[in-house]
């Protein structure tokens, strides 16, 4: 089964959310796993409980993801690390562009440079892009997020072009809302500005849990290694992607 076939894992992302919960999830599978994000404290607590290996790793300085990542090997990349921001391009900063691309974006094609090309010579492999619905449909949200997001759709593309003939694996993940502290951190990330963010778009609503998300990528890993799971969307039975704006003219 492919998780007996896969020894090590790294997953970004994981000082919380859906990155967390998946570090513990892998490391029950036995899988050797390292976890990323910025905030060492957080990882330490988390490789103290599951056994991982902490890297604290700021995702939008790619020299640290060379001299810290770019020498692992590992069989199951998980891009989840992932930014958003409010409002839109209108009003948008150059730090929150630049955090999204970077994050969202550039530093999974770093990893992709870095850690694929060990899985082609090891002829196995699996990549997990963590998109969002952002990437598939139009609706409010920060267009530099659905922008990145929709190029996340791409390159998981792609890189099954890159890497035909051998077996690697790649599944892109596209979830709806999620019950984390995105929206919290989008609010400046205080404990005020996470309840703000509870009761805005998490109370009343029947969100997925990070546990929901986690079983869709434990499904894609775990099917027999010919088979490649390309996307899987995932939202909540409430939330349906859909409607059109037509404005008048003299709106
Ligand atoms: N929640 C949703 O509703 C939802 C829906 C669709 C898709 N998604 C996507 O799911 C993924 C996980 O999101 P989440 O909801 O679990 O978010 P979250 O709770 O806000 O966690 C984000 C994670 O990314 C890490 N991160 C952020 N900036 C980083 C940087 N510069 N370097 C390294 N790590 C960084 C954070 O760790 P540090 O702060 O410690 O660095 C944290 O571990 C993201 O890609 C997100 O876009 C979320």
């Amino acid at each position: 089964m492919p998780f007996d076939d896969y020894r090590t894992a790294l997953v970004t992302g994981a000082s919380t959310g859906m990155g967390a919960v998946l570090v513990e999830r892998f490391r029950l599978r036995g899988l050797e796993v390292h976890a990323v994000a910025r905030d060492g404290t957080r990882l330490a607590e988390l490789a103290e409980k599951t056994g991982a290996i902490p890297h604290a790793v700021d995702l939008a300085d790619t020299d640290s993801i060379e001299e810290r990542l770019g020498g692992l090997e590992i069989d199951v990349l998980v891009n989840n690390a992932g930014v958003s921001a409010t409002g839109n391009v209108l009003d948008a900063s150059r730090g929150t562009v630049d955090a999204m691309v970077d994050v969202n974006l550039r530093a999974v094609l770093h990893l992709a440079r870095l850690l694929l090309p060990g899985m082609v010579e090891r002829d196995l492999g699996h990549v997990v892009n963590i998109s969002s619905i952002a990437g598939r449909y139009n609706f409010f949200g920060h267009t530099a997020y659905h922008a990145t997001k929709a190029a996340l759709a791409q390159l998981s593309r792609q890189l099954r072009n890159d890497t035909v003939g051998k077996r690697i694996r790649v599944t892109e993940i596209c979830p709806g809302r999620v019950e984390t502290e995105i929206f919290g951190r989008n609010l400046g990330g205080s404990p005020e500005a996470m309840q703000q963010a509870w009761e805005t778009y998490y109370e009343g609503y029947e969100s997925l849990t990070t546990a929901d998300v986690v079983a869709a990528v434990d499904f894609a890993v775990e099917a027999p290694r010919h088979v490649n799971l390309g996307l899987i969307e995932i939202t909540p039975t409430f939330q349906v992607p859909g409607g059109l704006t037509f404005d008048r003219r003299d709106a």
